[in-house]
């Protein structure tokens, strides 16, 4: 395996999103994506556009506190990340390089949307499903709109209580969905079962193994491995080679084995 790109650094938090100017009008930014991203030559510079550019609009819609978003924006960012992931088929270590292990959820929605997509790539999904995909995994945590920012951020433990509130984000992320006029089941799918895990273990309806939509499984190994890897208030963040084995030694009962065997070979 190679260890040589595990790069996401404890000592010097960087994020993309530093350099992007507060003048910039993030919804205006994200409409203007696809255009804008010709002007770049490289893959690094095209992925540093599409990746602030992306994460810059989910900041914007989770500070906004607005249940409803602005769908041409989403739809611009999850074109622009499948356009860029299905031309440079070698992106993961340029992702993994450069971006930030500090933790908030509109840079985790957005890695979560580009490791998706990759995997998409890897399992030769046909356009269509590959969208709804990592449609689906941008907005993923949307639910968290309805969650309160104390105990999201909560340096310590959660409540019984309030770990019941969280759990509640993957149905309540379908509802603010729907009220945005989104349909299809994929993403529905996708977002409602993020957290169930193959043995029965997760939320919040507990199903198993294959019953939970590929979709959903994807998601759910994307959001782990984004979450292993990224600095929380109670650990420091894993390379993303120890989160690879500790994924495929100690989560083979949660996470989709088959899955976690494309991913590994993500990192070759
Ligand atoms: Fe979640």
């Amino acid at each position: 395996m190679n260890m040589s790109y595990n790069n996401r650094s404890n000592e010097e938090i960087v994020s993309l999103l530093d350099d992007y100017e507060e003048t910039i009008n993030p919804v205006e930014n994200a409409l203007l994506m696809k255009e804008r991203v010709a002007h770049y030559a490289t893959m690094e510079e095209k992925f540093s556009f599409v990746y602030t550019t992306t994460a810059a609009y989910m900041r914007y819609v989770f500070e906004s506190k607005n249940e409803l978003f602005e769908n041409d924006a989403i739809d611009a960012c999850v074109e622009s990340i499948a356009a860029i992931t299905s031309t440079y088929l070698n992106i993961f270590p340029t992702i993994i390089k450069f971006i930030s292990p500090k933790y908030t959820t509109h840079e985790h929605s957005t890695n979560v949307a580009f490791f998706a997509a990759i995997v998409a790539n890897k399992l030769r999904f046909r356009d269509e499903k590959s969208i709804a995909l990592i449609y689906a995994a941008l907005v993923h945590d949307i639910g968290k709109l309805r969650i309160k920012s104390e105990i999201l951020e909560k340096p310590s433990s959660l409540e019984e209580y309030e770990f019941e509130n969280v759990k509640q984000h993957s149905t309540m992320g379908c509802e603010i969905l729907r009220k945005n006029g989104i349909t299809s089941q994929s993403v529905l799918h996708g977002v409602q079962f993020h957290h169930e895990r193959m043995d029965g273990s997760g939320y919040p309806d507990q199903i198993k193994g294959r019953k939970i939509p590929m979709i959903a499984r994807i998601i759910g190994m994307c959001d782990v491995f984004d979450a292993l890897t990224t600095q929380r208030t109670f650990r420091k963040n894993y390379s993303s080679f120890q989160a690879m084995l500790l994924m495929k030694k100690e989560m083979q009962d949660q996470l989709d084995p088959q899955l976690i065997e494309i991913f590994i070979l993500l990192h070759h």
